[in-house]
C-alpha cells in the first residue's frame, strides 16, 4: 500500500496527491509517469509525475476526475492509501538546449508539463509557457509556471483571464508575429496536441507531444497503447510518451481512445449508483 501524505484541490476540477513512494521519487525524471491501482480489485490508470522530492521520498500527481477510477481516487485524502503505484514508467523527456522553447499545456497537461518546462529552462533555454482553461478558476499551477517562465501566456475560453480563446490561439499569435521558436512541446488532450502539430507544421517548427492513449499494464505487454508514428507501430508506455507531433497518426489515436466508451459509461453509472446508495 502507498500512503497519501497530503492532498490539495488546486482547481474545482482537479485534485493533487502527494504520495509516499521513495523508490520512485529517487529515480523519477521529467516526462515520466506512474500506473496507479486505487484498490486491489480496481483497474490501473496512468498519471504523470508532476513533481517529486527524492529527499522526502514523495511524488506528486494531479488528477482530473473524468471516469470511475479517477473519481474513486479523487475521493481519497491524506492518511488514506492506494493499493499500488508502479513507476517511474516511460522514457524521460530528452532535454537539450534548443534556444527558445514554447511549452503549451491544457487540461491536466498544465501541471504535467511543469517538470518538462522546468528541465528545459534549467538546460539554458528561453521558456515561453502557454496554459489555458475554460475560465480563470480552472487554471492549474499558474503560479509555479510563472516562477520559471521567461514569458507567460494565458488563455481562457470566456476571457476571464489573459487572452480570450484557446491555447492554440496564443500559439498562432506567436507564430504570426514572426517570432522564432526552436521547439514546441505540447501536453494535454489529444485534440489539442493534434491542433498544435497542425499549426506548427507549415512553419517547420519541431513539435514534441506527450501522448496519452489508453494504457493497461504500462510496461509494453498488452498492446493497449499502440500508436502509429512515422508509419511505424510504437507502444507509448515504453517508446514514449514523447513523440514527434508531425509524425503521429492522430485519427487512429483518437479512434482508439473511444473503443471502450460503452464499458466506461456503464462502469461510471454503476459506480455513481453504488456511491449514492452508500451515502
Ligand atoms: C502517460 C499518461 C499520463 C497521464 N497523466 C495524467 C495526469 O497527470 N492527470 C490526469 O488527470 N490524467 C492523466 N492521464 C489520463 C488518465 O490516465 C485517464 O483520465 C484515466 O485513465 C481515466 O480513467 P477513468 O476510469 O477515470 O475514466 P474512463 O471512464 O476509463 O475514461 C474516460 C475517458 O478517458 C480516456 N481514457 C480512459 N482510460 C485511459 C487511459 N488508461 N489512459 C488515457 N486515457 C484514458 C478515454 O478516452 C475515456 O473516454 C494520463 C494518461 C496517460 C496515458
Ligand atoms: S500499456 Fe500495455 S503495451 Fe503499453
Amino acid at each position: 500500500m502507498y500512503r497519501i501524505v497530503a492532498t490539495e484541490v488546486p482547481t474545482p476540477n482537479s485534485k493533487l496527491f502527494m504520495i509516499d513512494a521513495p523508490r520512485i521519487a529517487r529515480r523519477a525524471k521529467a516526462g515520466q509517469f506512474v500506473v496507479i491501482r486505487v484498490s486491489e480489485a480496481g483497474e490501473r490508470i496512468p498519471l504523470t509525475i508532476a513533481d517529486h522530492d527524492p529527499e522526502n521520498g514523495t511524488i506528486t500527481i494531479i488528477v482530473q476526475a473524468i471516469g470511475k477510477t479517477t473519481r474513486k481516487l479523487s475521493e481519497l485524502n491524506a492518511g488514506d492509501s492506494v493499493a499500488d503505484v508502479v513507476g517511474p514508467l516511460g522514457l524521460a523527456t530528452e532535454i537539450e538546449k534548443y534556444g527558445t522553447v514554447l511549452c503549451i499545456g491544457g487540461g491536466f497537461g498544465m501541471a504535467a508539463m511543469f517538470p518538462v518546462a522546468q528541465a528545459f529552462k534549467e538546460a539554458g533555454n528561453k521558456l515561453i509557457a502557454v496554459i489555458g482553461a475554460r475560465n480563470e478558476s480552472l487554471l492549474l499551477w499558474e503560479d509555479r509556471m510563472r516562477e520559471i517562465a521567461d514569458e507567460m501566456l494565458i488563455t481562457t475560453d470566456d476571457g476571464s483571464k489573459g487572452r480570450k480563446g484557446m491555447v492554440i490561439d496564443a500559439l498562432k499569435d506567436v507564430l504570426a508575429e514572426g517570432r522564432k521558436l526552436d521547439l514546441v512541446v505540447a501536453v494535454g488532450p489529444v485534440i489539442m496536441m493534434r491542433a498544435v502539430a497542425n499549426i506548427t507544421r507549415p512553419y517547420g517548427v519541431k513539435t514534441m507531444v506527450s501522448l496519452n492513449p489508453i494504457m493497461i499494464d504500462g510496461t509494453g505487454m498488452c498492446g493497449g497503447c499502440r500508436v502509429t508514428v512515422g508509419g511505424e507501430q510504437r507502444f507509448v508506455c515504453v517508446h514514449g510518451p514523447d513523440f514527434d507531433g508531425h509524425e503521429v497518426a492522430w485519427d487512429e489515436l483518437m479512434a482508439r481512445l473511444t473503443i471502450y466508451q460503452p464499458e466506461e459509461k456503464v462502469a461510471l453509472e454503476k459506480y455513481q449508483c453504488e456511491a449514492c446508495k452508500s451515502a
